[in-house]
């Protein structure tokens, strides 16, 4: 499996990165840094340390956009820490990003090997936006592209309405979202019911191992955060989840299909992902995604940890 990561690291990112990196069937073959978590030249920094902390420092790291595509950025170093790793200090990686931006990479790379490449999309979709830009027949080129990002049928979670990925780059998530990609949405839906528990995060704590000791002080500041959420010292793994749901397509136990719109006028609700729920025959007018709403969260647990052993 030859996978494409866009990200913005990130703690959950973080996670997602070491889950794809723990399986040797996985290649990854590209990652793009995008704004978000953090500015685009600390998640990419970042994403370069933490494919050297999990031992892919072979894979070419790319920046991608600073910006969204109209809106001004807005940071997120409440949930991530200052550095986008819970004040965790990484060494200073060994290597650079490349010279072409994420959009570059990904789109040169799905051409070389046009229907081989999947691609995960846990930040921004601002790179996959310019992408599409680039290449026009991206969707086709794609095998498949695993989206973190929305809030379907439950509240969003940077606003009433919106989820972080999506409210930080509306324009680039319509665009995503109506270009025809065979599309799986990781929403905060099954995010925010697929938690890291309290028994999870201790357990991690007796994994012995850099890798295990590094990622638990990460989640340390993370569950922080989410425990004021939750009430309990528990964290939604929004992004090792959508990395299980393309890596481990068997952990889907229930999904719908349905056109997606992203609010984009809505004073109230900018950035809301607008499903067509009536049972009626929908709006054809785009190919439908396919949102995920049931997964094997024990299964999905263990591996996860199992990818940090
Ligand atoms: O809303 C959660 C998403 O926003 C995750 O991808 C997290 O890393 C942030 O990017
Ligand atoms: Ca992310």
């Amino acid at each position: 499996m030859r996978v494409f990561v866009d990200c913005d690291p990130g703690i959950d990112d973080a996670v997602a990165l070491a889950y794809l990196a723990a399986r040797p069937e996985v290649e990854i073959i590209g990652v793009g840094a995008v704004f978000g978590n953090n500015s685009v030249d600390v998640t990419a920094d970042n994403a370069l340390r933490l494919l050297e902390l999990y031992g892919r420092a072979d894979v070419p790291v790319a920046v991608g956009a600073s910006r969204p595509l109209v809106q001004p950025p807005s940071l997120a170093a409440h949930v991530h820490g200052d550095n986008g790793l819970g004040g965790v200090e990484l060494p200073e990686p060994a290597g650079k990003p490349v010279a072409e931006t994420a959009a570059e990479l990904l789109v040169r790379l799905v051409r070389e090997s046009p229907g081989e490449v999947d691609v995960l999309a846990v930040g921004p979709l601002t790179n996959l936006a310019i992408a599409l830009g680039l290449e026009p027949e991206l969707p086709r080129l794609v095998r498949r592209l695993v989206v973190m990002g929305g809030a379907v049928r439950v509240a969003g979670n940077v606003s009433s309405h919106a989820e972080a990925n999506i409210r930080n780059d509306p324009e680039a998530a319509e665009a995503v979202f109506a270009a025809g990609f065979d599309l799986d949405l990781v929403a905060l839906d099954i995010t925010m019911k697929t938690v890291a528990t309290t028994e999870w995060l201790e357990e991690l704590k007796t994994v012995p191992g850099r890798r295990a000791e590094l990622t638990s002080s990460f989640l340390d500041f993370y569950a922080d955060f989410y425990s004021g959420i939750f009430g309990v010292r528990q964290c939604a793994m929004h992004d090792p989840l959508a990395a299980a749901v393309l890596v481990d397509p068997d952990l889907v136990t229930e999904s719908f299909q349905t056109p997606l719109r992203v609010e984009l006028a809505g004073s109230l609700t900018r950035g809301m992902t607008v499903a067509d729920l009536r049972p009626l025959p929908k709006a054809q007018d785009r190919r439908p995604v396919r949102v995920v709403t049931r997964v094997e969260e024990d299964a999905f647990l263990g591996r996860m940890l199992d990818s940090l052993r």
